[in-house]
């Protein structure tokens, strides 16, 4: 018979923090976010690398792009590149990030001279772009021969026929400046010139990329920027337990900084095998393995060499495996009991393997109460799917904008790998995701700043510093259906409903 576990499984809606002593050192501005994501031995060395803040981008499609992992490592966090796409593609992913200079941006509307100006507006409706680098192929890194803004042409005195070359602005006419400008003086032109954006060559007059004049401001140094030793931006990919002897020297060529096996049942062979190889050949790159719900989960994984364990199995606020196959933990529980077992394998071993607790979380405070339960950072779909930075389309529906979020286990996505029952050929036999919509939410950093100030607050609230002071010290008590009630509003009539999560 099946052995029953005894406690209920519980998510975080279900638990409080009690408040600690609060002292004048608890300040917010003195709370540090920093936080391991690569196991090391505790007390002996430091971890191979931590981020500034602890969430990480999933790694989906609808998520994790290069344009997310850039926004993200700029505040501080990192994103997981997607790995249901082909190799070539998620590696020109990786190489977008890890090129990434402040303030200057790789162009991607490009065009050639022998292109023409209905080419030009269709490739301004389809990026959104204003500014097309007209190079010799077409290409990012083409040798540069002109530049096409939309001061360029007029649409209605012109033949849409008309070819790029006679009306773009020509190099010999163009203002632009050289590889290793920095943006400060690269600023400086742009305002000399009264001009909106400066394109940066290479000695052979290959184009670099583009300086933007509204751009600047948001380019200015940021303090918790997520840099390697070369200080470029620090990326990670996902990998699959099929592909991985071609994906990971791929991915790792690219520059990839740390991978994660994208897995939604992380309890099995394949992942063993995978993370064998992959320490066996690659020691040096740091490797994360799930998802798994519970102690035994954890076990076989630490022991196959994992650097970090993902955590969450069914809580995904598009995924519907728990529906499918009756699988899965509340998210809190599962946390909670892979923590423990994290800490009694530190006591064993002396090396701690960091958690991430992955899916679920909906309000803000899930991110914190997920830290006191003893993950070390988040992973979160939904909540960056929100944002500008997100791949995907921002569309207006039922009069409220709203941008499009797909589960890798749904057929849009039909990233078979991730839920690979290892049969032969691979095929996904039935959805564990659905397609759908969330409320549209503005920028990445508005977002952050505000979920960061009130996890800040919490740990102050709990007399804590840091997160691990945060696990150490935190007391949490699991609340009553009614006491979820009283909670929220209530007993009001609340003037308007749309307070923001
Ligand atoms: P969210 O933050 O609640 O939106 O959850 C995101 C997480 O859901 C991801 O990091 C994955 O672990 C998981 N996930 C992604 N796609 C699917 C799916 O199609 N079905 C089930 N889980 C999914």
């Amino acid at each position: 018979m099946a052995r029953i576990f005894e406690e209920e499984s519980r998510t975080f809606s279900e638990y409080l923090l009690i408040p600690n002593l609060t002292t004048a050192d608890n300040m917010p501005d003195k709370v540090d976010l920093t936080t391991p994501i690569c196991k090391y031995k505790k007390g002996i060395e430091e971890p191979k690398i931590q981020i500034n803040i602890p969430m990480v981008s999933a790694i989906m499609q609808s998520v994790s792009d290069s344009g997310m992992a850039i926004a993200l490592a700029r505040s501080g966090g990192l994103s997981f590149i997607f790995q249901s796409q082909s190799i070539e593609s998620q590696i020109d992913m990786v190489r977008k990030v890890k090129k990434y200079k402040a303030g200057v941006v790789t162009s991607d509307s490009n065009l050639t001279p022998e292109h023409t100006l209905a080419d030009i507006l269709e490739l301004r409706e389809r990026m959104g772009h204003r500014t097309v680098a007209i190079t010799h192929d077409g290409s990012p890194s083409g040798k540069l021969l002109g530049l096409v803004t939309s001061r360029d042409y007029r649409v209605s005195r012109m033949d849409p026929g008309t070819k790029v070359a006679e009306f773009m602005t020509p190099f010999e006419n163009l203002v632009y400046a050289k590889e290793g400008t920095t943006l400060k003086e690269a600023n400086d032109i742009i305002w000399e010139h009264k001009i909106n954006q400066l394109p940066i060559v290479d000695n052979e007059e290959c184009l670099v990329g583009l300086v933007f004049r509204k751009d600047y401001e948001s380019h200015k140094e940021n303090p918790l920027e997520l840099l390697d030793s070369q200080k470029r931006l620090l990326v990670g990919a996902g990998i699959n337990t099929r592909d991985y002897m071609e994906r990971v020297p791929a991915l790792i060529h690219a520059g990839a900084d740390v991978l994660c096996i994208d897995s939604s049942d992380g309890f099995s062979q394949w992942q063993a095998e995978t993370l064998h190889w992959v320490k066996k050949n690659y020691p040096d790159i740091p490797v994360g393995a799930g998802n798994v719900v519970d102690a035994e989960g954890f076990r076989f994984l630490a022991d196959a060499g994992a650097d970090f364990i993902k955590v969450g199995i069914g809580g995904g606020s598009i995924c519907i495996t728990r529906e499918q196959k009756g699988i899965g933990c509340g998210q809190a529980s599962a946390v909670l009991a892979v923590s423990k077992e994290r800490n009694k394998y530190l006591e064993q071993t002396g090396c701690y393997i960091p958690i991430c607790s992955d899916g679920g979380i909906v309000h803000d405070y899930h991110m914190t109460l997920a830290l006191a339960m003893g993950a070390d950072f988040l992973m979160l779909g939904r909540y960056f799917a929100r944002f500008d930075e997100s791949p995907t389309r921002k569309m207006l529906v039922a009069g409220n904008y709203v941008k499009e979020y797909w589960g890798e286990g749904s057929n849009r996505a039909r990233n078979w790998q991730r839920y690979d029952d290892g049969g032969v050929g691979g095929k996904m036999s039935f959805e564990e995701g659905v397609d759908s919509y969330v409320p549209y939410a503005g920028n990445l950093k508005d977002n952050l700043d505000a979920s960061i100030a009130k996890m800040k607050s919490t740990m102050c609230s709990c007399g804590a510093s840091s997160i691990e002071e945060f696990q150490n010290k935190s007391r949490l008590v699991v609340v009553s259906a009614t006491s979820i009630v009283e909670g929220g509003a209530h007993d009001v009539i609340q003037k308007d409903n749309d307070r923001p999560r």
